[in-house]
């Protein structure tokens, strides 16, 4: 078995999460959607990218904090929303809260999250991102939002991505849903992860406190492309969206823009920020890699919203690949999740140390001592 002390980049964490979680949730966590071509391009795109260094610039003080939606986050890097995460470790969203705190950078809570929002609040001081997703029920949209207001979360973040479930076929042949109901390969994965097992049964039970209120989980089970696809609205357009700008009135961003037809839209709707992510090649297979879509959308938008970029990224470099092309900050998902669900908090603080580290030694190797110094004269591509 791995230890915390083995793990020293993205491939050691997804190992150790391997060993530890049950198959289902792994590959819940590791899967994409239909032949997975998307999810693979994504940290592709940034190895067809090669970094030009600068020498001899005086690069003793090193500053990467950004400013990203009236955000200041010491670090360009935030954790961005993911669902169930207490599935994964029993702290769930409480390691996260604490740890991004730590580093002083920016959270995500999911409408799928497993702790509150409220509570995740009180953890943690930093910017604190409430992702939520268009229902069919109007009401509660609002109640969601107005909830959201009284919690003191900074910033509003719709997912456009997911307006039906994206085709996880890892997830069909394990039968994961929420709550559980295997397959009978799925059962003889869990019996064989006991340690999993008892650190989930010892704990809380699982609810999702966002929705608990509004979706009767009943004695039924609710599949992620289930949930997607009877509860969220397809219907759903930019008046629907402009609505919600107006009614939030503050930083409100969409997440899962990828053209610059929409980006533009964006801004015309007011909104603060687009993140630019195919989900983590969870949904639209054969999806452009954001890092390849990024130049178009900051050449387009980059003056009148903030530019931010998810998808792949698992290294330093590749952070400064993005914010040298012109995001304003980048989200990773897998990156804490797999150290969240091989060691709780410690594993997510100890791989957000090795992301502010490689951060600061590739701008020290590049010669840049603030994040404005990066620039696409530091970029070729292959
Ligand atoms: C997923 C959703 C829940 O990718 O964000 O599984």
């Amino acid at each position: 078995m791995m230890r915390l002390r083995d793990c020293h980049n993205f491939s050691d964490f997804r190992r150790m999460a391997q060993q530890r979680l049950p198959g289902p949730i792994f590959n819940y966590i590791d899967g994409a959607a239909d032949d997975e071509v998307t999810y693979r391009r994504n940290t592709e795109s940034f190895e067809r990218c090669d970094l030009v260094p600068n020498v001899l610039r005086g690069v003793s003080e090193i500053d990467m904090s950004v400013t990203v939606m009236g955000q200041k986050l010491a670090m360009p890097v935030y954790c961005s929303p993911t669902a169930l995460q207490r599935l994964f470790h029993h702290q769930g969203e409480r390691a996260v809260a604490k740890a991004s705190a730590k580093f002083g950078t920016m959270f995500g809570v999911s409408s799928l999250g497993t702790v509150s929002l409220e509570e995740a609040r009180k953890i943690s001081s930093s910017p604190q991102v409430y992702q939520f997703y268009f229902h069919k029920d109007r009401g509660l949209n609002r109640a969601m939002m107005q909830r959201a207001k009284a919690v003191g979360v900074e910033v509003m973040m719709l997912t456009v991505d997911s307006i039906t479930g994206g085709n996880r076929e890892r997830d069909k042949r394990t039968g994961f849903a929420i709550p559980f109901k295997l397959s009978l390969a799925g059962m003889l994965q869990f019996a064989l992860k006991p340690g999993w097992a008892i650190n989930y049964f010892t704990h809380e039970g699982f609810e999702l406190p966002q929705l608990d209120e509004h979706v009767d989980m009943g004695g039924g089970t609710m599949s992620i492309s289930r949930y997607f696809t009877e509860m969220l609205d397809p219907s759903m357009t930019w008046d629907d969206v402009a609505e919600m700008v107006k009614l939030w009135g503050g930083p409100f961003c969409l997440k899962g823009v990828m053209s610059v037809e929409d980006a533009k839209r964006a801004v015309e709707i007011g909104c603060s920020g687009i993140v630019l992510s195919n989900h983590g090649g969870r949904q639209l297979d054969g999806s452009r890699a954001a890092f390849d879509q990024l130049a178009e959308i900051v050449d387009a938008v980059g003056d009148r919203i903030d530019v931010i970029m998810d998808g792949g990224v698992q290294r330093g470099t590749h952070v400064l690949k993005a914010l040298s092309l012109g995001a304003k900050a980048v989200g990773v998902g897998r990156y804490y999740l797999f150290p969240l669900a091989a060691a709780g908090q410690p594993g997510v603080e100890r791989a957000l140390e090795q992301m502010r580290v490689e951060i600061e030694r590739g701008m020290k190797l590049m010669g840049c001592s603030s994040i404005e110094q990066l620039s696409r004269t530091n970029l070729r591509f292959r």
